[in-house]
């Protein structure tokens, strides 16, 4: 990226996580110098030193986007945002870093996945990246290759499909494999949530009865499918002690299993998107099939219209924690591969360029959140987690200058026809939202303002993460401290131990040729299993008078 001058932005107010105040941000090679009130007296000239009026503004950290597939090859497609498009469409909505997926094939290489996703964004990003990696099956070489990305690599997290059964789908003992490699090497893992195979046969059923429509998408996955995978995933990082991330969690079902394991004292993050806290499932139900094609994606969208609300008010309480956009984006010719049978339609909505406005207008303008803790779900906190922290998630003297100005009061209202996105529908369509970005500053450059760009492909760059980001794994090093079971000191056991049959007797008993099978006392059942305790033991022995 081409150098730029030095930024004054002044007036503004300067909101992060914890606390607003008005001040100036002065910014110089692309990170924060200085913050503070009257920086520069008014009037005083400075060449090279460009002013922006940030006065009745809010300064904000730029977003971070959790969740993105930029041109991702997926159900036979391959998502029409690529690295360049998807990427400045997120800085035109305020968002300065995304994380995107590197999603190996069952048996390929998890490095040249990587390797492969690096080579895609690295020429076409426009704002700063990172990667997480897909865990899509179980080997000692994806185990090794876990440890090489995190510690050359920079990622540190690691996405397990719970869904697409025979694509992307691992079984519970593969989770619980690279979960405790998660663990190991210092990672975090994350789940798409959702029962595979309930899936696989809902679809069928669904299909069955002819629902053949975008609704059979929902009607085959309910809220429970995606709960009771979410339960099921939690448990298992509890079980090796393993941070984990529950990506796009769409339900309140969902949600709630969330919560509760956080309240429980779990180390456990809940991710909601975009769409699901801006928009509902009731369109799977439209008359009009492209409509609500555009609308599927995985987990579904639920039609009980009261869950945007309840996953913002989970957000705002600290029970949801980040905010991403899953931003995979299908026009209406590749959604039509579905036309007659939903489980071909691709899965993926947009959500990377309008994630800063729809969440402003449904969780600040709502009175549901302040602006500080806008500003903790969507940026600090995914900062923090992904240990990008405080360089990113923060304006503070060192931070890098990933800056929005913010306008509370502007409206904008969303559509397909202005948006900035490759693709040809939004799911937001006619949205009105207060919260306007009106300049986006990416490491100290200018990137957007007034509806302008000036950035090109590749501007943006890799950034990667170490591992054991303090904020999860302070946590988890410390209960292995103090929470690890101890065995319990006990005398030996002396007494007499039932001998297990060999299975060469156990079929002379079936084919009647022992002796004693056929001419001795029998054993009662508790005595066969060995169930009984040493007194129970004699009590029974005595009772049949058996001395054998
Ligand atoms: O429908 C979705 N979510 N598409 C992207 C792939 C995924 O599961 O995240
Ligand atoms: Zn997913
Ligand atoms: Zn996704």
């Amino acid at each position: 990226m081409a150098p730029q001058g030095r930024l004054l932005i002044r007036g503004g107010r300067v909101v992060n996580d914890d606390f607003s105040q008005v001040a100036d941000v002065l910014v110089e090679d692309g990170v924060v110098r200085a913050l503070g009130r009257d920086l520069l007296p008014l009037g005083e000239a400075t060449p090279g030193l460009r002013i922006l009026d940030a006065a009745g503004k809010l300064v904000l950290p730029g977003g971070i986007d959790t969740h993105t597939h930029m041109q991702f090859p997926f159900m036979g497609s391959q998502s029409v945002d690529d690295f360049y498009q998807g990427t400045k469409a997120a800085l035109a909505g305020g968002t300065t870093m995304i994380i995107d997926f590197a999603i190996p094939q069952k048996g390929s290489s998890l490095i040249e996945a990587f390797e492969t996703w690096r080579g895609w964004a690295d020429p076409k990003v426009c704002c700063d990246y990172s990667l997480h990696v897909a865990v899509t099956w179980w080997s000692d070489k994806v185990k090794e290759e876990m440890k090489t990305l995190a510690q050359d690599k920079g990622v540190n997290s690691f996405k397990m499909f719970m869904a697409y059964k025979g694509v992307y789908m691992v079984q519970d003992e593969q989770m619980y494999a690279a979960f405790s490699q998660c663990k190991e090497i210092g990672a975090i893992a994350q789940v798409h949530a959702e029962n595979g195979d309930l899936i696989a046969e809902g679809a069928k059923k669904m299909l069955a009865l002819g629902i053949t429509g975008p609704e059979g998408h929902e009607l085959c996955r309910p809220e429970a499918v995606e709960a009771e995978a979410t339960l099921r995933a939690i448990t298992i990082a509890s079980a090796v002690n393993c941070p984990l991330y529950v990506v796009h969690v769409m339900s309140k079902s969902a949600a709630k299993v969330v919560a509760d394991a956080k309240r429980e004292g779990k180390v456990v993050y809940g991710e909601p998107i975009a769409a699901g806290l801006g928009t509902d499932g009731t369109h799977y139900w439209s008359k009009e099939w492209r409509h609500a094609a555009h609308h599927v994606m995985g987990p579904p969208l639920r039609p009980d219209p009261s869950t945007p609300g309840f996953l913002m008010n989970l957000l705002a309480n600290g029970d949801l924690s980040t905010t991403g956009s899953d931003n995979c984006t299908f026009n209406t010719c590749q959604k039509a591969l579905g036309k007659d049978d939903f489980t071909k339609i691709p899965n993926g909505v947009n959500g990377v360029e309008d994630r800063m406005s729809v969440i402003w207008e449904k969780g600040v303008h709502s009175g549901k959140m302040d602006e500080n803790r806008f500003v903790a779900v969507t940026s600090t906190n995914a900062a923090k987690i992904f240990n990008l922290y405080p360089k990113k998630g923060r304006i503070a003297v060192g931070s890098d200058a990933d800056i929005v100005i913010w306008d509370p009061e502007a409206t904008r209202r969303i559509s397909a026809e202005t948006h900035h996105q490759a693709v040809n529908f939004n799911i937001f369509e006619g949205m009105v939202c207060h919260g306007v970005p009106l300049v986006t500053i990416s490491r100290g450059r200018v990137v957007y303002e007034a509806g302008v760009f000036s950035v090109a492909a590749g501007d943006g760059k890799y950034i990667p993460r170490k591992p054991f980001a303090e904020s999860v794994y302070k946590r988890i090093k410390q209960r292995d401290q103090t929470c690890t079971p101890t065995p319990v000191q006990r005398a030996p056991y002396k007494g007499e131990v039932f001998t297990l049959k060999s299975r060469e007797t156990e079929e002379d008993d079936r084919a009647g040729t022992r002796m004693h099978s056929s001419s001795g006392p029998m054993k009662s059942p508790e005595l066969q299993s060995g169930k009984n305790t040493d007194k129970g033991l004699d009590d029974l022995e005595r009772k049949m008078g058996n001395g054998d």
